[in-house]
């Protein structure tokens, strides 16, 4: 089963919870992705805490937290009480990866991490049964709307050989540059949970959006 997350980052954070409304209801996104950044981990800076907790409040959709941040190990578990359903940690920054994905289960949500696209996957093999759900980077951190990073692809690739052969069932993520341009050689690569801002909120019609990128996903 395919998902469609769409990324917040590139909604009115004025109106939040309406542009949350665009893509939801029936046939619209599985999730809300939310990326938090620090302006350390990343060069920019967007929401904490309490816009999680206001959120999780103001949708039924699960809310997908990324947070492009340093000390993972300190925040990670406040958004999970802050009502975030899935909680990603990029692995260059986690102290502990292991006890801070079983920390984030521990307290009820998806756990999952991230690789920025400089990041292998190979030295991580032994924790994927840790963790619900991997994310690829396809493009650096830190901003929308920038262009897909095709060279990804046979990493997106070797982390699904991994996943099946361990017989795992986590969720492979791509986020970055992912449109109705991208998302098909995404899928063909083995990604199923697809990530996208732009394409999404840049649309004149979001929802509809969500629906042609889940159908492009699908075939
Ligand atoms: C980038 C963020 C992405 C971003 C994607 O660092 O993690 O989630 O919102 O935006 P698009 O889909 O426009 O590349
Ligand atoms: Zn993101």
């Amino acid at each position: 089963m395919v998902q469609i997350n769409p990324s917040i980052l590139s909604a009115d954070f004025a109106r939040l919870a309406e542009e949350a409304r665009r893509v939801t209801g029936p046939e619209g996104a599985d999730w809300l992705h939310v990326d938090v950044m620090d302006n350390h981990f990343v060069p920019n800076l967007t929401l904490g805490v309490p816009v999680v907790e206001s959120l999780s409040r103001a949708t039924d959709t699960p809310l997908d937290c990324h947070l492009m941040i340093e000390s993972p190990d300190r925040w990670a578990p406040q958004y999970v009480e802050a009502g975030a359903g899935s909680v990603t940690f990029h692995v260059e920054a986690a102290a502990a990866p292991v006890r801070l994905a079983r920390e984030i289960r521990a307290k009820g949500a998806r756990a999952g991490m991230a690789l920025k696209p400089a990041t292998p996957i190979e030295p991580y093999e032994d924790l994927l049964p840790e963790l619900d759900m991997l994310l690829v980077m396809t493009v650096e951190p830190g901003f929308g709307g920038q262009a897909f990073l095709d060279i990804m692809l046979p990493k997106i690739r070797r982390t699904r050989q991994l996943i099946d052969k361990h017989g795992l069932r986590l969720w492979l993520q791509v986020d970055g540059g992912v449109s109705a341009e991208t998302v098909e050689r995404c899928a063909e690569a083995g990604a199923d949970v697809f990530v996208a801002g732009s394409a999404v909120y840049g649309a004149d019609d979001p929802a509809a959006a969500v629906r042609s990128l889940r159908a492009m996903a699908s075939e």
